[in-house]
């Protein structure tokens, strides 16, 4: 059966996402001030071969080329972060407003090219003057992120109406605050655990603040989510694999939709009562308009007791021999059916969106051209699954490909590929990939 759009309703939203660090460049241009990011990258062997941010796809002075693209691959949905840093080079105080300039150019040419904007808030750019003061570890940063939710809605909210407040908090967290591997780089528990608790108090912080200013915004926020099995039927494997849920799955949409953090399985997070004062546990739940799924893969888990707290460690796609992508990340479409059956569960759920999706290959230039039939496939296969989802009644309104444009993918650096378009960043040229022409006909 081939899948059309209208399988999927005429209210189905569908989109593409970018990241402001990820895409735009001009890093220290016009008044911006440098991000964790900006500095993380200056750092030794932090990034595959060192790559920046700095230039990226430089669509801080490529936005109008860009969007007239999107426009011309029939994109109606458009999904960017704003930079805090650009808006607020010391991350509170003064606002810069080359940055706003910036920003009103980019929705206002978006809404004439009749591109729906949608806003993401905080896509990992902490500006570092915050971090400098203990950046998410900070309690204060419930207040500093509010007072710039509330900037960006009082400037950008009269044209703009969709909002997401954080992007995949467990990533930036586990990421930032644990492993060390993407900005800031620290490390352990308490850094964890703090952290997880101050982005759980912003995300229902900034989301009430967007309701209060524009009471007719719809508000949203992402997750990070993959379907997760255990690697045999051993009980030992079943319990690891719990556990990874709760941490991968489970971690902010529990103590968001009131149910507090997930630690009947996993135990070590009672340790963020350090950080709670009274009444935090009313004030991380909110109402969202809706729950933006990112997904990308499933996890296999099995038990290990080296691991300290947890006892569980991945098997990865690697070592299973099993189809993957540049990322390393096994192919199974299948997970996002279950992830949104998952979340969909949850009695007080609001309706789903897919806020990213999509998937990196080795894509080669050749002749001018980009041929990359594995994405294709992928994205084909995703939307049967999501279609599967949705006919059985799961509440899913929305799908946005994670992304446009190749870009600069964190630590990764600029090796994995997951736009939909190519980028020659030796000249900044743009070639749309056969995945781009198959987007734009699906979306006819
Ligand atoms: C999640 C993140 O939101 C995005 O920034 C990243 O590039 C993609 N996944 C792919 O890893």
């Amino acid at each position: 059966m081939i899948l059309t759009k209208d399988a999927f309703g005429e209210d189905f939203i569908w989109g593409v996402s970018t990241a402001a660090y990820q895409i735009e460049g001009a890093h220290n241009s016009h008044g911006k001030g440098p991000s964790i990011w900006d500095v993380f990258v200056e750092k030794k062997n932090k990034i595959f071969q060192n790559h920046t941010g700095d230039i990226a796809c430089d669509f801080y002075n490529h936005y109008i080329h860009d969007l007239e693209l999107m426009h011309s691959l029939n994109i109606l949905n458009y999904r960017f972060s704003i930079s805090w840093s650009r808006i607020l080079p010391d991350g509170t105080g003064k606002v810069n407003q080359l940055g706003i300039d910036f920003y009103n150019r980019l929705i206002d040419l978006s809404l004439e090219l009749e591109i729906t904007p949608w806003i993401t808030l905080y896509h990992w750019d902490l500006p570092h003057a915050l971090e400098k003061k203990g950046g998410w570890r900070n309690r204060d940063i419930k207040e500093w992120f509010g007072d710039y939710v509330t900037i960006c809605v009082k400037h950008f909210g009269n044209r703009v109406k969709n909002w997401i407040v954080l992007n995949e908090p467990t990533v930036f967290t586990a990421a930032g605050y644990f492993f060390g591997i993407h900005a800031p780089g620290k490390k352990g528990l308490g850094n964890f655990l703090s952290a997880v608790h101050h982005a759980s108090l912003a995300q229902a912080h900034g989301a009430r603040i967007i309701k209060s200013i524009q009471n007719d915004s719809v508000v949203g926020t992402t997750f990070s989510c993959s379907h997760i099995e255990p690697f045999t039927n051993r009980d030992k494997d079943i319990v690891a694999a719990k556990k990874a849920d709760a941490l991968f799955n489970r971690l902010f949409i529990e103590p968001l939709l009131g149910l507090g953090y997930p630690t009947d399985d996993v135990k070590i997070l009672n340790r963020i009562e350090k950080y709670m004062q009274q009444n935090d546990e009313n004030e991380l739940k909110f109402n969202m308009d809706f729950i933006g799924i990112q997904n990308y893969t499933r996890e296999i888990i099995r038990h290990a007791t080296f691991v300290p707290f947890l006892r569980a460690k991945i098997v990865s796609a690697e070592k299973r021999k099993v189809e993957m992508t540049a990322m390393k990340w096994e192919v199974y479409p299948e997970s996002i059916y279950h992830i949104l059956k998952k979340f969909n569960a949850y009695s007080n759920i609001p309706p789903l969106i897919i806020t990213e999706n999509g998937a990196a290959f080795p894509d080669r230039l050749e002749n001018n051209q980009v041929d990359d039939p594995k994405r294709v496939q992928y994205l084909q296969d995703i939307l049967k699954q999501v279609f599967r989802a949705k006919q059985e009644g799961v509440n899913v309104n929305g799908y946005f490909v994670w992304t446009f444009l190749d870009n600069f993918e964190w630590a990764e650096g600029y090796h994995p590929r997951f736009g939909l378009v190519y980028v020659d960043f030796q000249n900044q040229q743009r070639i749309v990939k056969s995945s781009g022409h198959w987007y734009a006909d699906f979306l006819k």
